[in-house]
């Protein structure tokens, strides 16, 4: 099969490149990413040395360009994940969120009804039920619970979401949709909570905690993101919808502290700053449909994950030393413009 995985140079893309290159060999993994900040083709370095993958720079919103690769490709499988995927940058400007999220979603599923496909997915996330209270443990968010948003990230996110469904309910698309829970593990720009404390840490700078850190995210190693994607876009039923989480649910706190604890640095690098505005109080995911419909289940406990990821950020200090610096940006220059490959 050819599938055409967007956003394959960020993080969960890059994780779900490299698990499909594992597991189904025999299909051929088309990337397309735009690479804005979030994308490091470093990141894809491996990748490219396998004869059945091909790297594409482009954006998802261009409907020339998407639809000629469409045309070139004729891919099976389409995955979306190419986001703009920062709540706090959303914040300051949700404008690129509107076109690439929800915009950019309509141009890849009018390319799949042009040039047909077996299916389209659509990575989504659980910030698209809003919150929960912190006070009602027993709650959890179900494929059935409203979508109630609070950023300007989430609300783009739940505009794809309702346009996926919609495609699929008036046009027939063959779609589905998977909702996750924040994810952690190797790639993970150093802007999110995990990486951006692991990094701040090693070089004794101090952590900066939102509010009181009482937040809680129910936290899932990105491996077993990629193995419920993998399931749900061959085997899961079109048209539905389907949760992605592992009952791993911590306080901003509780992580920060255990990274603290795994590196050997003094708790007092914790620095309370400024809450971010309309910030979500608690995630938590109910996995009961993909598991008993799909036999899904996580296989990496959050300890043992947090324990794997900090090393993998300890023996790759290059990889994500070249993002804070700036580095990674000039890699396609040098590695394609400047050899004329792109
Ligand atoms: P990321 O920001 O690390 O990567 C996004 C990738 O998309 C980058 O490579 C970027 O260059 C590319 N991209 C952005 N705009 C593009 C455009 N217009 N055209 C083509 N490519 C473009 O994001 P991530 O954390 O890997 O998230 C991937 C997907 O998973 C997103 O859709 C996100 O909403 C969803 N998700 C993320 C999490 C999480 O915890 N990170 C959880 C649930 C769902
Ligand atoms: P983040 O990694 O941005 O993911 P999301 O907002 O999509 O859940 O943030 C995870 C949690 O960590 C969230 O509650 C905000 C908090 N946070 C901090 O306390 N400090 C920080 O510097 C960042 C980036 C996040």
């Amino acid at each position: 099969m050819n599938i055409i995985v967007t956003g394959g140079a960020g993080f969960i893309g890059a994780n779900f490149v490299y698990y499909e290159l594992e597991k189904h060999p025999e299909d051929r993994i088309i990337c397309l990413d735009a690479l804005t900040y979030a994308g490091n083709l470093e990141t894809l370095e491996e990748a490219m040395k396998n004869p059945n993958f091909r790297f594409v720079k482009g954006d998802i919103a261009d409907r020339d360009f998407v639809y000629n690769l469409f045309k070139e490709e004729h891919p099976d499988i389409v995955v979306n994940f190419a986001a703009e995927s920062h709540v706090d940058r959303s914040i300051e400007n949700p404008e690129i969120f509107l076109k690439t999220n929800i915009m950019g979603t309509q141009v890849l599923m009018d390319a799949c009804r042009k040039y047909g496909i077996k299916r389209y997915h659509q990575v989504s996330t659980d910030e698209v039920y809003g919150d929960l209270p912190l006070d009602r443990p027993d709650l959890f968010f179900t494929e059935e619970t409203p979508i109630h948003t609070s950023s300007p990230y989430s609300s783009s996110k739940a505009g794809a979401d309702l346009l996926v469904l919609a495609y699929y309910r008036t046009f027939k698309l063959p779609v589905s949709i998977t909702r996750c829970s924040n994810n952690y593990g190797p790639y993970h720009f150093p802007e999110k909570l995990i990486p951006l404390m692991i990094s701040r840490a090693l070089a004794d700078e101090p952590l900066p905690v939102y509010g009181k850190g009482e937040n809680v995210r129910d936290w899932l190693y990105v491996k077993d993101h990629c193995s419920a994607i993998d399931l749900v876009m061959r085997k899961g039923r079109v048209g539905e919808v389907y949760n992605v989480g592992g009952h791993n649910e911590r306080t901003n706190l509780e992580v920060v502290k255990t990274i603290l604890a795994q590196l050997g640095k003094p708790e007092s690098l914790i620095t309370y700053v400024t809450d971010r505005p309309g910030h979500d109080m608690r995630y938590a995911i109910d996995p009961t449909k993909i598991h008993t419909e799909l036999g899904w289940l996580p296989e990496t406990k959050f300890d043992d994950g947090i324990k794997a990821t900090i090393e993998w950020y300890l023996e790759n200090e290059s990889w994500w030393k070249n993002i804070l610096s700036g580095d990674y940006q000039n890699y396609f220059q040098k590695m394609y413009v400047d050899k004329g490959r792109a």
